[in-house]
C-alpha cells in the first residue's frame, strides 16, 4: 500500500470529475446511472479527504457549458445534487465539513438553491474541512465577473491602477477566501482544464488518470496524493 506523508499533504485538492457518461456506456447503462454512481464516488472522496486531514476540497460538479446538455440530464444532475445535500447534511455537520460554492448559483433551480443555502447555513460553523462545490462555474466567466465588480467598486471607492495587484484581484474571485489548489486531479484520461479555476491553478500540480469518475476509489485518491508528494514544487525558483 502507498504511504502518505502526513506533513506534506496538499492543503487544497481540486477535482474535475469526468467520465460518468463513458462509464455508463461501457456498462450498457443510461448516462444518468453514470452520474448516480459518480455521486457515490463524491461521497467516498469527501469522506477520505476529511479522514486524511485535507483542508479544502473543490469539486467541479457542473460547468457553465453543462447547461447545453439535454434538459433531462440537467434535471437529473440537479436532483442528484439535492439528494446528496439532503442525505449528507447530518454527516457533514458531525464530521466538521463546511459547505461553500463557487459559480453562478443564481442560474440553478430554486429547489437546489434552497437546499444549498440550507446546507451552507447549517455547516457554516464547521472547521474540519471546506467542501467547495463548483456549480454553473466557468473560469473565464469568473474572471470577467471580477473585472466588472472592480469597475463598479471603482466608482464609489478610490481604486486606481496601483491598487490592482494580484492579491487584490484574487479577492474579487469567487474563491476569495480560500487558498489556491495545490493538486488538481482529472479523471477519465482527458488532459484539459476545461475552463476550471484558470487563475487559481497557476502553480498547481496536475494529475491525470484514466480511471473513470464512477470507478474512482479511495485508493485512487491516495495514489494521486502519493504522486503529488513525490514531486518537487519550486514555484519558478531553483531547488537550493
Ligand atoms: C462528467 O461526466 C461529470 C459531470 C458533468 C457531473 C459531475 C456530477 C456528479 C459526479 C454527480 C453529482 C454531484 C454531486 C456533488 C453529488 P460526463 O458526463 O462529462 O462524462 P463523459 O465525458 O464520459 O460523457
Amino acid at each position: 500500500m502507498h504511504r502518505i506523508i502526513k506533513e506534506k499533504l496538499p492543503r487544497h485538492i481540486a477535482i474535475i470529475m469526468d467520465g460518468n457518461g463513458r462509464w455508463a456506456k461501457k456498462n450498457l447503462l443510461k448516462r444518468v446511472m453514470g452520474h448516480e454512481k459518480g455521486a457515490d464516488s463524491v461521497r467516498t472522496v469527501v469522506k477520505t479527504c476529511r479522514e486524511l486531514g485535507i483542508q479544502y476540497l473543490t469539486l467541479f460538479a457542473f460547468s457553465v457549458e453543462n447547461w447545453q446538455r439535454p434538459k433531462s440530464e440537467v434535471r437529473a444532475l440537479s436532483s442528484l445534487l439535492e439528494e446528496y445535500l439532503r442525505l449528507e447534511l447530518q454527516e457533514m455537520k458531525e464530521t466538521g465539513i463546511k459547505l461553500i460554492t463557487i459559480g453562478d448559483i443564481g442560474r440553478l433551480p430554486k429547489t437546489v438553491r434552497d437546499a444549498l443555502s440550507d446546507a451552507m447555513g447549517k455547516t457554516s460553523e464547521s472547521r474540519g474541512m471546506v467542501l467547495n462545490l463548483a456549480l454553473s462555474y466557468g473560469g473565464r466567466d469568473e474572471i470577467v465577473d471580477a473585472v466588472k465588480r472592480i469597475l463598479r467598486d471603482s466608482k464609489s471607492t478610490d481604486i486606481d491602477e496601483n491598487t490592482i495587484t494580484k492579491d487584490f484581484f484574487s479577492g474579487y474571485l469567487h474563491t476569495a477566501n480560500i487558498p489556491d489548489p495545490d493538486l488538481l486531479i482529472r479523471t477519465s484520461g482527458e488532459y484539459r482544464l476545461s475552463n476550471f479555476l484558470l487563475w487559481q491553478l497557476a502553480y498547481a500540480e496536475l494529475y491525470f488518470t484514466d480511471v473513470l469518475w464512477p470507478d474512482f476509489s479511495r485508493d485512487d485518491l491516495i495514489k494521486a496524493i502519493v504522486d503529488y508528494q513525490r514531486r518537487e514544487r519550486r514555484f519558478g525558483l531553483i531547488s537550493e
